[in-house]
C-alpha cells in the first residue's frame, strides 16, 4: 500500500471540513490492512466519510477501506446470501441487489457511504434496518491481525448503535459483509411518504425498483445532497424516553410528535425538537442548520470541525432547556 504524508482529507469527509492526515493510504487487499495495523501508528479506518466531523488533524495513519467485489455465497429458491467487500459503494450494492431482483435493501437505497460501515450504525431508513437483512461481517481484528465472523448477536445491534461504534471501536476492520436477500419481496411501506411518493408516481401494483424510486425521491426532496452543500446527515440520534417522561412533556407540548417503540418506550423525532427551539434554516457564520430537515447541520463552505461541532454543542443545550431532553450525536466526532 502506497502511504502519502499531509494529506488534506477535505475530499473524502462529506461535510467537507479541511482536515488533515499525517499519513494516509488505501487498502484494496487484506494484507495492506495487516501492514497498516503493524505500522505501530494510531489508525483511522474510513469509509466514504459521511458519517464524521472531523474537529482536528490526524495525526496517525488513515486507511481508506477500498476493498471490492460482489458476489453470491449461497442460493436457493426462495433467498439469496451475497457478499460485498467493505470498500464497495453502499448504494451501487444496493442498485446490483435490485437489478437482480433480489429484495431487502430497498428502503436502504441511496444512503451514502461504504458497504464497511453499514454495520458500525446499523444503518436505517424508512422502517429498514441492516440488521433486517444482515447474516454476518468479517473483519480483521488490529491487535492480531486474525480475519474474524462476526454474527447478528455478536454485532448488539441496535437504533444507529452496534458493538463497532461502542465497545469495540477502533478494535477492529470490517472487510466484508454477508447479507439474505429473498427473491419474493415483502415491501414495508408503511413508513413516512412511501406511499403517498408512490401513489404520486402513478404506481399503484409497486415492485422493488418503485420502492427504490420513491425512496430516493423523498430523500432528495429533504436531505441535502454532499456534493452541494457539506453534511453529514442526521447530526443527532432520535432520543428515546420512557413513557412517563413522554407523558410529561406531552402535557407541556400537545402538538408534540413521537412514535411507540415496542418495549414500551418513546422516540421522538430531534429534528422536531431542534426545529421548535429556533434552529431550522439558521446560519452562524459558516455552518448551519438545514431549511428543509433541522435534524441536519450543513457547513456553508470553509466551515472548520470545532465549528460544526460548536453550533451542535448550543443545539444541545437549547434543546436540553426548553424539553429537559439531552440530544447525542449519531455522528461519529473525532477526537
Ligand atoms: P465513514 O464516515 O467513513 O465512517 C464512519 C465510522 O465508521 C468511523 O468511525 C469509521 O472509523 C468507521 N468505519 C468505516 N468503515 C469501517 C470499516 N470498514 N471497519 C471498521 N470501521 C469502519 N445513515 C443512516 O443510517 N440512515 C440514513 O438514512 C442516512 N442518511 C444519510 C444522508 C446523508 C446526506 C449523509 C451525508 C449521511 C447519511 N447517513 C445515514 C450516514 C452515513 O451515510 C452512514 O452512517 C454510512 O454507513 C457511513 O458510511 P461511510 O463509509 O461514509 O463511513
Ligand atoms: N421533523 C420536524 N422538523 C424537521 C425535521 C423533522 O418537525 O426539520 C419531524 C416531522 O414531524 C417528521 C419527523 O420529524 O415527520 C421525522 O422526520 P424524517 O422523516 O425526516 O426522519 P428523521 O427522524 O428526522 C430519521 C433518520 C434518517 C432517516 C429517516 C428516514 C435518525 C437520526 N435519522 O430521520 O437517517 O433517513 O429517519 O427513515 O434516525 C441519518 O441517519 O443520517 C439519516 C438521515
Amino acid at each position: 500500500m502506497q502511504i502519502e504524508t499531509d494529506v488534506s482529507l477535505q475530499p473524502y469527509n462529506t461535510f467537507g471540513i479541511a482536515s488533515r492526515a499525517a499519513h494516509f493510504g488505501k487498502a484494496h487487499t487484506l494484507d495492506d490492512i495487516r501492514q497498516a495495523a503493524e505500522a505501530g501508528r494510531p489508525l483511522f479506518i474510513l469509509g466514504g466519510g459521511s458519517n464524521l466531523l472531523l474537529r482536528s488533524d490526524l495525526p496517525g495513519l488513515v486507511v481508506q477501506n477500498c476493498l471490492s467485489g460482489r458476489e453470491v455465497v449461497e442460493e436457493d429458491a426462495a433467498s439469496v446470501l451475497i457478499a460485498a467487500g467493505a470498500g464497495e459503494v453502499w448504494h451501487e450494492l444496493v442498485q446490483w441487489t435490485i437489478d437482480r431482483g433480489w429484495a431487502g435493501l430497498e428502503n436502504l437505497s441511496l444512503i451514502p457511504g461504504s458497504v464497511g460501515a453499514a454495520p458500525i450504525q446499523n444503518i436505517g431508513a424508512y422502517g429498514v434496518e441492516l440488521a433486517d437483512v444482515f447474516e454476518r461481517l468479517e473483519a480483521i481484528d488490529l491487535a492480531t491481525g486474525r480475519l474474524e465472523t462476526f454474527s447478528l448477536s455478536d454485532c448488539r445491534f441496535g437504533y444507529r448503535d452496534s458493538a463497532f461504534k461502542n465497545a469495540w471501536k477502533g478494535k477492529f476492520c470490517i472487510t466484508r459483509v454477508f447479507l439474505k436477500l429473498q427473491k419474493a419481496p415483502e415491501l414495508r411501506l408503511a413508513y413516512g411518504a412511501i406511499r403517498d411518493t408512490l401513489a404520486e408516481m402513478g404506481v399503484s401494483a409497486p415492485g422493488i425498483r418503485d420502492v427504490s424510486e420513491a425512496v430516493i425521491r423523498i430523500r432528495r426532496s429533504k436531505l441535502p445532497d454532499p456534493a452541494v452543500i457539506g453534511n453529514s446527515g442526521s447530526f443527532f440520534k432520535n432520543p428515546e424516553l420512557p413513557a412517563s417522561r413522554f407523558l410529561d412533556l406531552q402535557a407541556r407540548f400537545p402538538d408534540i410528535v413521537s412514535y411507540p417503540l415496542p418495549d414500551g418506550r418513546v422516540k421522538l423525532p430531534a429534528g422536531w425538537l431542534i426545529e421548535r427551539c429556533g434552529w431550522k434554516g439558521k446560519k452562524v457564520g459558516k455552518v448551519g442548520c438545514f431549511e428543509k430537515q433541522a435534524l441536519v447541520l450543513v457547513n456553508h463552505g470553509g466551515a472548520t470541525g470545532e465549528e460544526v461541532y460548536a453550533l451542535a454543542q448550543r443545539i444541545v443545550a437549547t434543546v436540553e432547556e426548553k424539553f429537559g431532553v439531552r440530544l447525542s450525536p449519531e455522528v461519529n466526532v473525532w477526537p
